[in-house]
């Protein structure tokens, strides 16, 4: 028995409109959106801890991060638009849901829960999702051989009733290898063996610079991503150590096969097309189906 658990990817993006000197983001409507914002030095009366003075500017929302004037695209990857190819004042409010550790937590408890109910006998758990890389050429599959926090912990950390509880990440070797070592010759890609940092955001989180707020330098994030690298992470995600540690906890053998979408050493905006994208999304599925196979036919033989 294998139960998958897959992610809904997604864009969304602005540009800044040329020639402006505010930060005003007034795009043709062949890019799809018209929307103003205050400057960034407006929003520099601000502090990383959210507090200002005043939020509003005719009710428009302000993004506090200079960073973002330099882009000439931002791509809000999770959103599943584009500036160019969408019209986001009409599209307002298509978000999609489905990631982070607090979805996945719920899904597994009724997941692991069925699995009792259903009387299944050693199932196997494996997630499948993309991933942001670091020092691995981007469409690199990466199968976690152990999963970190933030901090580069092996635990997942939640509170219950009031006191938080630490739980060990702890991944099945054997099962690690195993599903790595499906990679055949003629697959135009790489599956490594590495540690999967869990992150519970996908812009400051990571380190990236292209959020809608920015306190940390590029010096920062270069110092970070050094040091997952040289901790033996490969791959930033936002369900690895949740999946990890509640499985563990069940002891219900488990992997997570996550393909990467960039080499975040290179940048933070997802930027390959949507087409290259789905081409390289379908690799991790394409190495647990080798392994479902392998597993289904060594009980029928
Ligand atoms: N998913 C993430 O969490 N981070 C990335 O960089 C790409 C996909």
């Amino acid at each position: 028995m294998l139960a998958l658990q897959g992610l809904v990817d997604a864009q969304i993006g602005y540009r800044r409109a040329a020639g402006s000197t505010r930060a005003s983001f007034s795009l043709s409507r062949a890019d799809g959106i018209s929307l103003s914002a205050p400057t960034m030095a407006e929003s520099n009366g601000r502090n990383a801890n959210g507090d200002s003075k005043d939020r509003t500017d005719g009710g428009l929302v302000h993004l506090q991060n200079r960073n973002l004037q330099s882009l000439d695209q931002d791509i809000l990857y999770h959103l599943s638009l584009g500036t160019r190819s969408h019209d986001l004042v009409e599209m307002f409010g298509d978000v999609k849901h489905g990631i982070g550790t607090p979805s996945l937590q719920i899904l597994l408890h009724e997941v692991i829960k069925l699995m009792h109910y259903a009387r299944v006998k050693d199932p196997v758990f494996v997630r499948i999702g993309t991933s942001g890389g670091i020092g691995v050429e981007p469409g690199t599959v990466v199968v976690s051989d152990g999963a970190v926090n933030e901090l580069m912990e092996p635990y997942h950390e939640q509170a219950v009733c009031g006191k938080m509880v630490k739980r060990s990440t702890k991944l099945n070797q054997d099962l690690a290898r195993e599903i790595r070592d499906l990679r055949r010759q003629s697959d135009e890609f790489q599956v490594v063996n590495a540690k999967t940092m869990c992150a519970m955001d996908f812009y400051e989180g990571q380190g990236r610079l292209d959020g809608a707020f920015c306190y940390h330098t590029e010096e920062d994030k270069v110092q970070y991503l050094r040091e997952l690298h040289k901790a033996g992470v490969r791959n930033i995600e936002m369900e690895a150590t949740c999946f990890a540690a509640v499985t563990h906890l069940a002891s219900i053998r488990s992997a997570i096969v996550c393909v990467t979408f960039l080499d975040r050493f290179k940048g933070d905006q997802v930027c390959p097309p949507k087409s290259v994208l789905s081409q390289w999304e379908v690799r991790p599925q394409e190495i647990v189906c080798r392994f479902i196979r392998r597993h289904l036919q060594s009980r029928t033989n």
